[in-house]
């Protein structure tokens, strides 16, 4: 059993984070996405894992992810000049992929379901295709899946204007060989890409074996703001746990589950947990209320701050109001200079979202 994940892409729902880096290495609890979905099919046992990559953050990836050593695993890179579309990524990976079975992972997706069920149900049953699927309030916005009374999959369709069903397929998919035959029959979708949907409704159309089932827990597909935020208070809720390596100083107060990094001073400030922070970061008169995660190298002075993501070498300083609901970018500096200012100055990149409210 192999695995292939996807993680090319433009990312354009999470911009402008994504101009300067790859969506998938945008951390939740400070650590990439990426790195959840290869823990997760290591601890399923698949340790041979393809990842496709851009040109354009494919080299980030790589610098970052590594061989795969620090996870057990063994990782190959596979270059997808462009983006079009997922069954075609496939279609590139077959020299890697063989006449293996194979797990197909896109990067950027979450789930709180162990995979190794999947796994098992997938190889006992011998089938061509198992799909996992979960009901969304905007199943436009995914391939969608019909199935009868009996739980078959009748129908596949990718984003369809009146969907059939408010059952999206979760981008994770386990295959045989077999996909390989449909997906070189495929033609391109309207939006020009290979849909691997398409691939599996052709599966079905051939008879050939494909199963769904629901999963059992939360889904979260992070390609854009608000789902990064909840995937980041899921994880912290679920997977944190207390540590400090950092030093406590001057009238703080670390209340509930708080990890935080090496090298990193905390002066008399608040953090009620859970929240993380990173390595060499100095935070001075803070509050820091739950859901927070803060990465590495990054200052905060006066500020008020809850369910938020704070990404690395970032600068608050002096914001006496209440930040919530906010990532702030990798550098990103906000300073506030007098308690109430007449003026404010800014510097702000493309696609940015500023809300004084
Ligand atoms: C892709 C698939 C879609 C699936 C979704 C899950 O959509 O094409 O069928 O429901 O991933 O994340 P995309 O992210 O390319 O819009």
């Amino acid at each position: 059993m192999k695995a292939l994940i996807l993680s090319g892409g433009k990312g354009t729902r999470l911009r402008p984070l994504t101009y300067t880096g790859a969506k998938q290495l945008v951390p939740v609890a400070n650590k990439p996405i990426l790195w959840y979905g290869i823990e997760a099919l290591v601890n399923a046992g698949v340790y041979d894992i393809g990842i496709i990559i851009s040109p354009e953050t494919g080299g980030e990836i790589q610098k970052k992810t590594g061989d795969g050593s620090r996870f057990g695993a063994n990782i190959t890179y596979i270059l997808q000049e462009n983006p079009d579309g997922l069954a075609h990524a496939v279609k590139i990976a077959r020299p890697f992929l063989g006449d293996s079975s194979f797990v197909m992972y896109l990067g950027d997706n979450l789930i709180a379901d162990d995979l190794s069920q999947y796994l098992d149900e997938f190889t006992t049953k011998n089938l061509d295709a198992l799909i996992l699927l979960r009901k969304v309030s905007n199943p436009s916005a995914f391939g969608v899946a019909t199935i009868n009374d009996y739980g078959e999959v009748l129908e596949l369709v990718e984003k369809p204007k009146y969907p059939q069903s408010n059952l999206a397929l979760v981008g994770i998919y386990f295959f045989s060989p077999e996909i390989h035959n449909s997906i070189e029959t495929l033609k391109p979708s309207a939006r020009g890409e290979l849909e691997i949907t398409d691939a599996i409704q052709s599966l079905l159309l051939s008879k050939k074996l494909v199963s769904a089932r629901k999963l059992q827990n939360w889904w979260l597909d992070t390609g854009k703001k608000d789902d990064l935020l909840e995937a980041n208070r899921i994880i912290l809720d679920t997977n944190l746990s207390a540590e400090n390596l950092g030093s406590i100083e001057e009238k703080s107060q670390i209340i509930g589950r708080v990890k935080i990094g090496k090298n990193t001073r905390i002066i008399n400030s608040t953090i009620r947990g859970p929240v993380i922070i990173g390595e060499n970061c100095y935070l001075e008169n803070c509050f820091i209320g739950p859901y927070s995660s803060i990465a590495d190298n990054v200052k905060l002075t006066e500020t008020d701050l809850e369910h938020s993501v704070i990404l690395e070498s970032a600068e608050v300083l002096g914001i006496q109001q209440r930040i919530v609901d906010s990532v702030i970018g990798q550098r990103t500096k906000i300073h506030l200079a007098l308690k109430r200012p007449k003026a404010v100055s800014f510097m702000i990149g493309d696609d940015s979202q500023i809300e004084l409210i």
